[in-house]
C-alpha cells in the first residue's frame, strides 16, 4: 500500500484514540441523555433548576462539547493525512456503504453537540427536538456500523478493525 498523501498505510496512535474517545463519549451521551432534560425544563420555564438537575446537565453539556472539539481535532487530521483505503477485494457497494455510513457518523459527531447546543444556550426547542429525533438513528447507525466492524473481522477476516486498534508502523515521512 502506497503512502502517498491521503492515502497512508493506516491511521496513526492519535486518530485511533480521538475514534475510541469519540465513541467512548457518544454512547455515554446517548446513556444519559435523559438526565439533562429535568433542568432543561426548569430552565426553559424561567425557574431554578434543583443542584442535582443542574450537576447531570452539566456532565452532558461538557461531555457534549467535548465531543465537539475532538471531532473538529480528527475531521483536521483528515483532511491533512488521509485515511488508509478500503481493502482491495471489497465490493464497491461495501465500499460505498461504508464511506456513507461514516460520513453520517462524521455529520451526528458535529450535528448532535450543535444542535444540543442551540437548544441549552439560545433556548432554541427546534434544535432540542431535532436533536431528540437524531436519538434512534444514531443508535441504529452505530450499531450497524460496529456489527459491521466485527463482521469484516471475524467473518470476511480483513484488516479493517485491526487497523483501528493498531497504529501503522512508524514511517519515515
Ligand atoms: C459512537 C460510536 C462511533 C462513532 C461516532 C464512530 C465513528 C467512526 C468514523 C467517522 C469512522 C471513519 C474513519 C474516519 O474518518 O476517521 C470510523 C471508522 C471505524 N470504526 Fe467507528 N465509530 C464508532 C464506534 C465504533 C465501534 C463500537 C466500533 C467497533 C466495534 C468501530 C469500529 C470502527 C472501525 C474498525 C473503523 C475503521 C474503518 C476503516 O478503516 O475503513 N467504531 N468510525
Ligand atoms: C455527541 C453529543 C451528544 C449526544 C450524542 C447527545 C445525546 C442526547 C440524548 C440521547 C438526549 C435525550 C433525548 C431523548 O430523551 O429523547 C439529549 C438531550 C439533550 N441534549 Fe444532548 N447530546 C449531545 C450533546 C449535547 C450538547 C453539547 C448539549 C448542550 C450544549 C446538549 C443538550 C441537550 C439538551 C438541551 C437536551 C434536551 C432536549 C429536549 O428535551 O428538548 N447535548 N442529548
Amino acid at each position: 500500500m502506497t503512502d502517498v498523501a491521503n492515502e497512508p498505510a493506516g491511521y496513526t496512535r492519535t486518530q485511533i484514540l480521538l475514534h475510541w474517545a469519540i465513541a467512548a463519549l457518544v454512547v455515554l451521551q446517548l446513556v444519559i441523555g435523559e438526565d439533562i432534560k429535568p433542568a432543561y425544563r426548569a430552565l426553559s420555564r424561567g425557574t431554578e433548576p434543583a443542584a442535582a438537575d443542574m450537576f447531570n446537565a452539566n456532565v452532558h453539556v461538557y461531555a457534549g462539547l467535548a465531543v465537539l472539539v475532538l471531532a473538529i481535532w480528527r475531521l483536521a487530521l483528515r483532511l491533512q493525512r488521509g485515511i488508509p483505503v478500503a481493502p482491495s477485494e471489497e465490493r464497491v457497494l461495501l465500499k460505498r456503504i461504508a464511506a456513507a455510513t461514516h460520513s453520517l457518523l462524521y455529520l451526528f459527531i458535529f450535528g448532535m453537540p450543535i444542535t444540543g447546543a442551540l437548544a441549552w444556550f439560545l433556548n432554541l426547542d427546534a434544535m432540542g427536538e431535532i436533536h431528540e429525533l437524531a436519538k434512534p438513528v444514531i443508535i441504529v447507525v452505530v450499531t450497524l456500523h460496529a456489527a459491521a466492524a466485527l463482521w469484516q473481522h471475524f467473518y470476511l477476516k480483513s484488516d479493517v478493525l485491526v487497523r483501528m486498534l493498531r497504529p501503522a508502523a512508524r514511517r519515515m515521512s
